[in-house]
C-alpha cells in the first residue's frame, strides 16, 4: 500500500494551489499527487501554525520535519520571518517546498531530504512538526524525542497530535525529556510546546 511519504517516482502529477491568508496578505502552495493533505491545509497543522503565530517567537531558527509541501515552514518564514529549515523524506514533497520557496520569493527558508535527522548536521531554536503518525511510532517518537539533540539551549518542539492517537501516552514517553504545556486542545487536537529539560552534570 502506498502512503503519503511513498517515494513513487511513477506517480503522475496533477498540481494543485492551496491559499492562506494571513494578516490581510497570503501565501500560496502548489501541491501534488503523493503528498500529504495534497487538497487543503491540514486542520492539525493550521491549528498548530495559528498557535505558532500568536505565542512563537520570531525571527529565530526554526526547522519543519515531515514538511510536506511546506505550509507550516514556509508560512512562518513569510509571517514571523523565521529562518525556516524544512526537512522530509518524500523527494516529491521536499521539491513541491523548494517550488513553494521560490515562488512566494522568501529568500529566508531552505529545503532538503532526510530520513528524520540524518541529513540534519545543524541546530536550531525551535523544532515544529506535525509527525508522520502512519509512519509508526518508531519514526514519532524519533522526530519528537530526537528534537532534543537539534535544539539549541532553551529551544523549543512544537507539535500536535490527536488525542486518539495517543497524545497522552506519547507525552508522558517524552517527559524524561522535555517539560511540556498542552496550550490548545480542538476536535481531538493537542497543540503541545517542549523544552528540553536541563541536564545536570
Ligand atoms: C502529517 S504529514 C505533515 C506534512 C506537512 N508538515 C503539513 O503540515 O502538511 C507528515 C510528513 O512527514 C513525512 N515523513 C514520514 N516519515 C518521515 C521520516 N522518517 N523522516 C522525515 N519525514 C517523514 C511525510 O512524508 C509527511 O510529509
Amino acid at each position: 500500500m502506498e502512503h503519503y511519504f511513498t517515494n513513487n517516482s511513477n506517480l503522475k502529477s496533477d498540481f494543485r494551489t492551496i491559499n492562506y491568508e494571513y494578516a490581510g496578505d497570503t501565501i500560496t502552495f502548489t501541491s501534488d499527487l503523493g503528498v500529504f493533505s495534497k487538497d487543503k491545509i491540514d486542520f492539525g497543522s493550521r491549528l498548530l501554525v495559528e498557535n505558532y503565530l500568536k505565542r512563537g517567537e520570531s525571527n529565530i531558527s526554526l526547522l519543519d520535519v515531515g514538511c510536506g509541501y511546506g505550509f507550516i515552514g514556509l508560512t512562518l518564514a513569510k509571517f514571523k520571518n523565521t529562518n525556516s529549515t524544512l526537512i522530509d523524506i518524500n523527494k516529491r514533497a521536499v521539491h513541491l517546498a523548494e517550488m513553494n520557496i521560490k515562488n512566494n520569493k522568501i529568500v529566508n527558508a531552505q529545503a532538503f531530504e532526510s530520513y528524520i535527522y540524518e541529513n540534519v548536521t545543524g541546530k536550531y531554536d525551535a523544532i515544529i512538526t506535525n509527525p508522520p503518525i502512519r509512519a509508526g511510532r518508531e519514526v514519532v517518537m524519533g522526530i519528537l524525542k530526537g528534537a532534543a539533540d537539534h535544539l539549541n539551549d532553551n529551544g523549543t518542539l512544537w507539535f500536535v497530535i490527536r488525542k486518539n492517537q495517543g497524545a497522552e501516552t506519547i507525552m508522558k514517553l517524552l517527559s524524561d525529556t522535555y517539560s511540556m504545556e498542552v496550550v490548545e486542545k480542538s476536535k481531538g487536537f493537542y497543540i503541545i510546546i517542549a523544552k528540553k529539560l536541563l541536564t545536570l552534570v
